[in-house]
């Protein structure tokens, strides 16, 4: 079976696209300017900007995918605000393209999404609660899910939510953390916003059961729902950093966001927890194996 994932350098791209080539799947891999470093064999890598929907059509066409997995967006929240022309066309007028072509070449495509396309007032959304976004970014791929919805292709929408983990270009909040803890400087975490911190390996994981299973819909595949202070603490304490250097802050201080961000996107996982073997809501596992994962980077031995 032939898998063509979009973002493949990317937080969940880097972890994925090796997962699937480690399966046996035949794996066609786009990125765009960050040309990944993972050993993947079983994985063919294709430099294309996805805003060239002519190239982008072209090689679905030639490809002709199984399954198309799309990760790749523009996902700087502020970025999307100062740039709506490149987030639209990033976000949804690849899409738009990448829809058009699966259907002539009849693939599964499995779409993410966010938890930024709800407002954050009510939080623990559940599949079925009405999208609101207030942010750009959130629009962008609102109007990407519903390109998807509203073809006749066999699909899944998957909504993770602040995802972390090693791999792609940009660092996660988690590493950020990491890395200033242990250099003994402060650190500032949000106390009043709450999200449902995803750990790129159990989401990767998770969506190759999805590529199995083919559950049509929408599916929330997220960890449990903290602040991000309460999630910095969590991090901290798993690989044995000074607690007390992390700070209490709150959005009001968030000055220079462009963006206005959800207080509480996070996100209710019990339709996926009842469909997939996949501990993906583990924030135990997910904190333990993230932390394995940092020490064997750094070449010391994991406990
Ligand atoms: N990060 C989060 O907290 C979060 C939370 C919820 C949902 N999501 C969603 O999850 C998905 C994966 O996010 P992520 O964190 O892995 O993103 P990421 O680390 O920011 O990576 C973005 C990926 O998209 C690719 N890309 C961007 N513009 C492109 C273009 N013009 N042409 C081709 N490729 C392009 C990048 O390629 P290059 O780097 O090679 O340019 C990269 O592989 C996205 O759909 C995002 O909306 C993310």
């Amino acid at each position: 079976m032939k898998i063509l994932v979009t973002g493949c350098s990317g937080l969940l791209g880097s972890k994925l696209t090796p997962l699937l080539a480690r399966r046996g799947y035949n794996v066609v891999g786009i990125y765009n300017v960050h040309r990944p470093s993972y050993s993947a064999d079983g994985v063919k890598l294709v430099k294309l900007d996805i805003t060239n929907t002519v190239a982008l059509e072209d090689l679905v066409l030639k490809e002709k995918p199984d399954v198309i997995i799309h990760a790749a967006a523009y996902t700087d929240v502020d970025g999307c605000e100062r740039d709506k022309n490149r987030a639209w066309r990033i976000n949804v007028e690849a899409t738009k393209s990448l829809v058009r072509t699966a259907r002539v070449v009849k693939s599964y495509i499995i779409y993410i999404s966010t938890d930024y396309i709800f407002d954050g007032s009510k939080g623990d959304y559940i599949e079925g609660d009405t999208p609101c976004p207030i942010n750009y970014y959130g629009l962008t791929k609102l109007i990407g899910e519903e390109l998807v919805r509203g073809s006749d292709l066999l699909h899944t929408i998957v909504r993770p939510s602040a995802i972390y983990g090693l791999g792609g270009s940009k660092k996660s909040f988690a590493e950020y953390i990491v890395e200033k803890l242990m250099r003994n400087e402060c650190v500032k975490a949000l106390t009043d916003q709450y999200v449902s911190p995803t750990y790129n390996g159990l989401l990767a994981k998770a969506i190759a059961e999805i590529v199995e299973l083919r559950p049509m819909g929408v599916l929330h595949i997220a960890g449990p729902r903290m602040n991000r202070y309460e999630f910095a603490l969590k991090i901290a304490k798993a690989l044995d950093l000074p607690l007390e250097l992390v700070k209490e802050a709150s959005m009001k201080e968030m000055t220079h966001w462009i963006a206005c961000r959800p207080r509480d996107s996070s996100l209710d996982t019990s339709k996926a927890k009842q469909l997939l073997k996949t501990r993906f809501y583990d924030v135990d596992l997910a904190v333990d194996l993230f932390k394995k994962e940092w020490l064997s980077r750094r070449g010391e031995p994991c406990p």
